[in-house]
């Protein structure tokens, strides 16, 4: 006897099919030549091969009902999969059906995977490409956003989220991905603003391109939204996948350990010599990160943004660290208000994630002027001493050179509870530089001296003798140890593993006020 096929089952296979067109094939025609990929290749190649399952691809939305036009997957492709065995959310907007705008079954979508994201504990990936809110929609949509928003905002530090910005991002829209842990965008094809060239235009007479507003260098370079930039998808999905293996998927976990087979052991001679005798000379701070790391693998996180400081994931001993330097070559490692801003909230990620502190140490101080002090460095200075403080993993420093002042204090000294502060024997760490404390102590002395710039140099001489030098700070046992250049990799793996199962808690409240 034959057979014969459900007609339901027919009926899935062609609803399907359907889905899987998206918006048809000449609108993925117009993607393509655009510069991008469809929503479906998007997820092909963040995830696993073949790892990819689909939720919801047979939902429609509000518009589709009124307008009698269903909309396939209602503009959005939601699922789960996995990125090196490991399973994670993802929800990729289509552009080529209705331009991905944002209605409210849309959004129901991606409510579901988040919901059941931050149920099981895995990360979320969003991978937006959006005109923004369905207009056909009205309010509808723009309540559909505020449910994005409070699942963004209740899954912070629960789940890593990682947005990806692959097209248009305007309006209100803009606030999800800025709300997630990390925002990576693609350079000419991607954009985010509050309002566009048009509104621009309008309210301030000004002619502004949509790239200049809020292309991807901008948010890179200026503005600081975004934390990763790639020439195009291809790259910038691969990146997620790097990003996801520093990761542990919640706040309950760890990180997971990867051996890279580089020896903890490993010295390295050169770092003996990598602080220059000349304290006003600078050097590159990447030279000692790369020395140390494991398989010199890092993951920087803001590279273009305020250089003067540098954060980013590594691993040591195959185990995750979060790592904060002071960057000399750049504004002579000083402290301003976007280096604080963007450490701060790298070291308030890696507390939340469990995911270990190193801090590298080589500051004059904070950024002096009338710029800084306006635009509210003490605010932002605060930050960063507030999330060093509150963190409560593993949090160790090496004084590498220059550790001066306030600025001493707030990177991770042993007087905000660091666990363990190294030194390098070139540390110096004193009030201030020898010229500034000469100037200051021996003013009248200097001012009266026959040969001014003699006594000046003499004291400063002095002055270098006595305080430039980290053998006072360990006397007092505010540094545990001085230690050679070459050893620092063993030391701070040595360091890390005794301190892996570190048991600190905060005291009872709803939450800190950190200075925002
Ligand atoms: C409904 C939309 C849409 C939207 C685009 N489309 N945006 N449909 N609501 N918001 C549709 C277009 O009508 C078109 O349909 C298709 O998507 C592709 O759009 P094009 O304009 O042909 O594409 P392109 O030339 O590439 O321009 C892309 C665009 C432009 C720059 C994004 O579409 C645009 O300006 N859209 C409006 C953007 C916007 O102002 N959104 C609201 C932002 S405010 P057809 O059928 O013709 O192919 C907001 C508030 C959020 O989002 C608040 C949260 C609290």
């Amino acid at each position: 006897m034959v057979e014969i096929m459900h007609s339901n089952i027919l009926e899935l296979f062609e609803l399907r099919e359907e889905a899987l067109d998206g918006g048809g094939k000449k609108r993925i025609e117009v993607q393509h030549n655009g510069g991008k990929l469809t929503a479906r290749e998007r997820i092909d190649l963040l995830l696993d091969e073949g790892s990819f399952e689909e939720l919801d691809i047979l939902k429609v939305g509000r518009s589709a009902t009124s307008d009698g036009d269903e909309h396939p997957g209602d503009g959005v492709i939601t699922g789960h999969g996995t990125i090196n065995g490991r399973e994670v959310f993802v929800f990729s907007q289509d552009f080529t059906v209705t331009g991905g705008s944002l209605g409210e079954g849309h959004s129901q979508k991606i409510c579901k995977i988040m919901d059941l994201a931050a149920r099981v504990g895995s990360p979320v990936i969003g991978l937006n490409d959006s005109g923004g809110a369905r207009i056909q929609e009205g309010v509808d949509a723009l309540a559909a956003y505020g449910e994005i928003f409070h699942r963004n905002v209740n899954a912070s530090g629960v789940i890593p989220q990682i947005s990806c910005i692959m097209g248009p991002c305007a309006g209100g829209a803009v606030y999800s991905p800025s709300i997630t842990d990390f925002v990576f965008m693609v350079e000419q094809t991607s954009y985010m603003f509050v309002t566009g060239p048009n509104v621009v235009k309008t309210v301030i007479h000004k002619d502004i391109t949509s790239e200049d507003l809020g292309g991807a260098q901008v948010h890179a370079r200026k503005s600081g939204v975004a934390q990763f930039v790639y020439p195009n998808d291809i790259l910038c999905l691969r990146a997620v996948r790097q990003l996801i293996s520093y990761l542990p998927s919640n706040n309950r976990q760890k990180a997971p350990i990867l051996d890279l087979n580089d020896p903890p052991e490993r010295t390295d001679p050169a770092l003996d010599y990598l602080v220059p005798s000349n304290p006003n000379q600078s050097y590159d701070m990447n030279v000692l990160i790369y020395s140390i790391l494991d398989g010199a693998e890092f993951l920087e996180v803001q590279p273009h943004f305020a250089g003067n400081i540098i954060c980013g994931l590594g691993r040591m001993g195959g185990q995750t660290i979060g790592l904060v330097a002071n960057q000399p070559a750049v504004l002579a490692g000083a402290l301003d208000s976007n280096a604080s801003s963007k450490a701060a909230r790298f070291v308030r990620f890696c507390d939340a994630f469990n995911i270990p502190l190193i801090c590298l140490v080589d500051v004059p101080g904070f950024m002096p002027g009338p710029e800084q002090e306006h635009g509210g460095i003490i605010r932002h200075g605060a930050k960063l001493l507030y999330a060093f403080i509150e963190a409560t993993v593993p949090r160790i420093t090496v004084i590498v050179r220059k550790a001066y002042g306030g600025a001493y204090v707030v990177m991770n000294s042993k007087h905000i509870h660091c666990d363990i502060n190294y030194a390098w024997p070139t540390a110096e760490i004193a009030v201030m530089g020898a010229r500034g404390a000469t100037e200051v102590i021996f003013r009248k002395e200097i001012k009266a001296a026959a040969d001014p710039d003699a006594l000046l140099s003499e004291k400063m001489e002095n002055y270098r003798k006595h305080f430039m030098n980290p053998f006072l700070a360990a006397k007092r046992g505010y540094i545990d140890d001085v230690i050679f250049p070459r050893d620092t990799r063993h030391r701070l793996i040595r360091t890390l593993q005794f301190l892996e199962n570190k048991k600190s808690s905060r005291p009872d409240r709803k939450h800190g006020n950190i200075p925002l």
